[in-house]
């Protein structure tokens, strides 16, 4: 059985992410939307709205679980007894820091393998921070995201955003 991990932070998720998870899910027995839980890293929302947000989106994806995870992503990888990291690329901006962190990963642990897909072109400008920012200066961002992220988002910058 080929599980495959989708590490991030996902806050929040966008229809960038969610194109990279339904186009996985279909080269993969399961695939593991894993959400990262920093303490040290301030985020809009907390872990539970992240991953409320994700499963949300996936409702209709048979083989797609949400789950998070603390420490190093090699670790949580190993736990779940696989050595498949996936990796969205948007741009050419994105392969640096992603071929590091690739890089190190499998310094960490050889055996693991991460593999990049690449965002269809018309998400490949989405982020979940410029998003934020641009929802946050009232711009328009319902076509970035889903309808229930879009209402939880507009209920987080109503209440004073971060
Ligand atoms: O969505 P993001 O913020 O780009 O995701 C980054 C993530 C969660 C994949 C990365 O920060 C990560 O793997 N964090 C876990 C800690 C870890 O293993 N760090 C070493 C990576 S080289």
């Amino acid at each position: 059985m080929k599980v495959a991990i989708y590490p991030g932070s996902f806050d929040p998720i966008t229809k960038g992410h969610l194109d990279v998870i339904k186009r996985t899910a279909k080269l993969c027995d399961e695939l593991i939307v894993a959400v990262v839980y920093n303490p040290n890293k301030k985020s809009m929302f907390d872990l539970e709205e992240r991953m409320d947000m994700i499963k949300n989106s996936i409702e209709d994806l048979d083989n797609v679980k949400v789950d998070s995870f603390v420490g190093l992503l090699t670790d949580y990888v190993m736990e779940k007894e696989t050595n498949i990291i996936v990796k969205g690329l948007r741009a050419v901006t994105d392969f640096e820091y992603e071929f590091r962190m690739a890089l190190m990963n499998k310094e960490i642990c050889k055996d693991i393998e991460t593999l990049f897909m690449m965002t269809s072109p018309e998400y490949s400008f989405i982020s979940s921070s410029m998003v934020k920012e641009v929802a946050m200066l009232g711009g328009q961002v319902d076509i970035f995201v889903t309808d229930y992220v879009y209402e939880k988002l507009i209920g987080k910058i109503e209440k004073g955003g971060l």
